[in-house]
């Protein structure tokens, strides 16, 4: 199967789990969702099943892979494959302390060679398509000459699709958050570089916030990355499908038969023992904008940690909203 990054929900940590993604994908059929970054340290030393479970329903699904060893990295492509994930991430834009001390994340956008590297050999160990997440330059980097060489470099080595969050990242002075948000936002470089590599695919991230600009960008480059606004406010997705997939056959979901679909989710896995707070968290910006939003989030919070949480505790919340 093709893989269609024409609408991607970007990895996040601790946000994009699995039970986030079965949320998301009752909103849009198509979106290619990406798990958490996982570390190549935490596949070949730690528990496998734990890192990598996820639900038939999540299809499409990349597996975005933190590392820098060739070998580890082919191994782990391998294990994600066999695990049946669609597609394997490498990142190169995650800019923590912790990251860079096992050098890969965004430290490695001054390492074109080592990353054209673990391309080729997770390449040789996987056919399902390896890609790149990358930032466009790091630090004191010239933006236009780091993010080219590393695109033609990464490119000849056979990676086809690369991830652009358009901006630097700062590896000393900024948190990973303020990374997020500081470093100014440059598309018109993102652009750019598809004219110049018109053979590849370019997917771009960043500060997008609707559909509207998803479609803006859409003139310029082959796909579209969101995260924070997703998360947020998930149902800035419902109408992907239609708009941006152009799937006419689709049959537009409401907020409330989402939920009551999440809601038959959350019970199979309470009686599997997961909690129920470990869900109900990303239901928090399903209303989001609506009236009795603020009312909806405050119970879920207040309530769901609770020892023996169960459904309840949604079916009360959901009544604070009007207009369902
Ligand atoms: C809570 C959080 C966790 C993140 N974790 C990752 C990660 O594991 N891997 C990664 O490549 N990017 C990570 N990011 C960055 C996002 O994938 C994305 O590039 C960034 O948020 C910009 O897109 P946005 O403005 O649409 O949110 C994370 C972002 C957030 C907010």
């Amino acid at each position: 199967m093709k893989l269609k990054h024409h609408f991607c929900v970007a990895p996040m940590l601790e946000w994009t789990d699995r039970h986030e993604r079965y949320l998301l994908r009752l909103i849009s059929k198509h979106a290619l969702l990406y798990t958490e970054m996982v570390t190549t340290g935490a596949l070949i030393h730690g528990d496998i099943d734990r890192h990598l479970r996820f639900n038939a329903e999540e299809h499409p699904v990349a597996l975005q892979l933190g590392g820098s060893d060739p070998r580890d990295m082919a191994l782990c492509a391998k294990i994600a494959e066999d695990y049946g994930y669609d597609e394997v991430n490498i990142n190169v834009g995650c800019p923590s302390d912790r990251v860079q001390h096992g050098a890969f994340g965004a430290c490695l956008m001054a390492q074109a060679e080592l990353v054209a590297e673990n391309i080729a050999a997770m390449k040789k160990s996987v056919a399902i398509p390896v890609t790149v997440k990358n930032r466009i330059a790091i630090d004191e980097m010239p933006e236009y000459e780091t993010l080219h060489n590393f695109l033609q470099r990464v490119s000849q080595a056979g990676c086809h699709t690369f991830i652009i969050h358009a901006r630097k990242a700062w590896l000393k002075g900024l948190s990973p958050k303020q990374n997020r948000d500081v470093p100014p936002l440059n598309y018109e470089l993102v652009y750019q570089m598809k004219r110049e590599f018109p053979q590849l695919e370019i997917i771009i991230n960043g500060g997008i916030k609707t559909l509207e600009e998803c479609q803006q960008h859409l003139k310029q480059v082959d796909g579209v990355m969101m995260g924070r606004e997703v998360y947020h406010n998930p149902f800035v997705m419902s109408h992907v499908d239609k708009l941006l997939y152009g799937d006419k056959e689709i049959t537009q979901v409401s907020e409330i038969e989402v939920l009551e679909k999440y809601i038959e989710y959350m019970q199979s896995q309470l009686d599997q023992g997961v909690f129920l707070k470990h869900m109900s968290r990303h239901l928090l910006g399903l209303f989001a904008g609506k009236p009795g939003a603020k009312a909806w989030r405050r119970h879920i919070s207040e309530n769901a940690y609770k020892s023996g949480a169960g459904i309840e505790v949604i079916q009360q919340a959901v009544k604070y909203i009007d207009n369902k």
